[in-house]
């Protein structure tokens, strides 16, 4: 009997953050016992837009080490460039889709530059995602929002090609990500935290040292509020203390008898460097041990090559080549 295949991708645009150890990584590790998981580095999708080669490289080893340090090397552990198949598959695909339909992607419409000309990757970057998807025959793929329309494509390529050449892919179901907590900007409370924010203030990073951490939650905005009963989630008209709260309780911390915002920072200070602290620590071990890291991640990239091949052949037959 084999557990039902899942398959994640995170792109090294940034250094991890709070947000996505809450809110993607931590699911991803509470989901390894269900499921067969796929949780790839997708170091090609860091190409779409205008990329520094030397940064590339190492937000690409960054992620790679602390997808292990999560917990998540119950998975198979992956870097998407390392899997050939994955740039091969996609070409295949890039003459099944129409640049009528890529035109459509809402992705493309919001990223592509306004004025002066974008990559031609940014838009074909969903038909790379349809291959690392179709390759690996997950019967569902978990995704937010913002990804579900590529999600959508890959269907309808699947069904396409399955149609025309002959049948090749598993159609995927769309499923809805595996719930986390969201994470907003320290800042900008009413914006996510994100890993491509400009401004760091509002941001954890999973690395950052402990007076880091300390020093942009001190400096979390609150609200002019000093009443009896401040400390209350209102999404609407408390955003920052909403978010405290909720990164508080996502960390194992407890509101109870908090009222004032200076307690209630101690609190998501002590509960936050609480779940960092165990991250950096293993994190610091693989750097002290870069063969043992190298070693997951070739282990991860043979199980891919294996699973991926019959997929890619058959399509590769199918097609005439
Ligand atoms: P980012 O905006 O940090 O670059 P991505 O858009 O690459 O993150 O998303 C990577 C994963 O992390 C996705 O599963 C996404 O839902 C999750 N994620 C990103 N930011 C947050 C956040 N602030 N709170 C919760 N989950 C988040
Ligand atoms: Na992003």
């Amino acid at each position: 009997t084999s557990a039902a295949r899942r398959l994640s991708l995170l792109t090294p645009s940034g250094h991890l953050t709070l947000g996505n150890l809450l809110g993607a990584l931590r699911p991803l590790v509470a989901g390894q016992g269900d499921h067969d998981c796929f949780v790839g580095v997708s170091d090609l999708h860091a190409m779409t837009d205008g990329h520094d080669p030397a940064v590339l490289r190492s937000r690409s080893s960054e992620l790679a080490a602390l997808l292990v340090a999560v917990g998540l090397d119950d998975s198979t552990l992956f870097v998407q460039s390392r899997v050939p198949a994955h740039r091969q598959l996609a070409f295949l695909l890039e003459c099944v889709a129409s640049t009528g339909e890529l035109g459509r992607m809402i992705q493309f419409k919001q990223r592509r530059r306004t004025n002066g000309s974008s990559r031609a990757a940014l838009f074909t970057y969903p038909v790379l995602m349809a291959a690392d998807i179709l390759l690996y025959q997950p019967h569902q793929v978990p995704v937010g929002e913002d990804q579900r329309q590529h999600v959508e494509l890959a269907r309808d390529l699947a069904l396409r090609f399955n149609r025309t050449y002959g049948p090749v892919f598993t159609v995927p179901e769309v499923a809805v990500a595996p719930a986390g907590a969201r994470v907003m900007d320290l800042q900008r409370p009413t914006v996510k935290m994100s890993k491509s924010s400009a401004e760091p203030a509002g941001v954890i990073g999973l690395l950052d040292p402990p007076d880091v951490v300390r020093r942009k939650i001190a400096r979390a905005v609150t609200d002019a509020d000093t009443g009896p009963g401040a400390v209350r989630p209102d999404r609407e008209d408390k955003p920052g203390i909403t978010n405290l709260l909720d990164v508080l309780v996502a960390c194992g911390g407890s509101p109870d008898g908090l009222s004032t915002y200076g307690a209630l920072k101690r609190a998501v200070t002590d509960a936050v460097l609480g779940v960092l602290e165990p991250v950096q620590r293993r994190h610091a071990g693989l750097l002290a041990d870069p063969a043992h890291l190298e070693e997951v991640y070739a282990r991860g990239e043979a199980r891919c090559r294996e699973v991926t091949a019959p997929v890619l052949a058959a399509a590769e037959s199918a097609m005439g080549l």
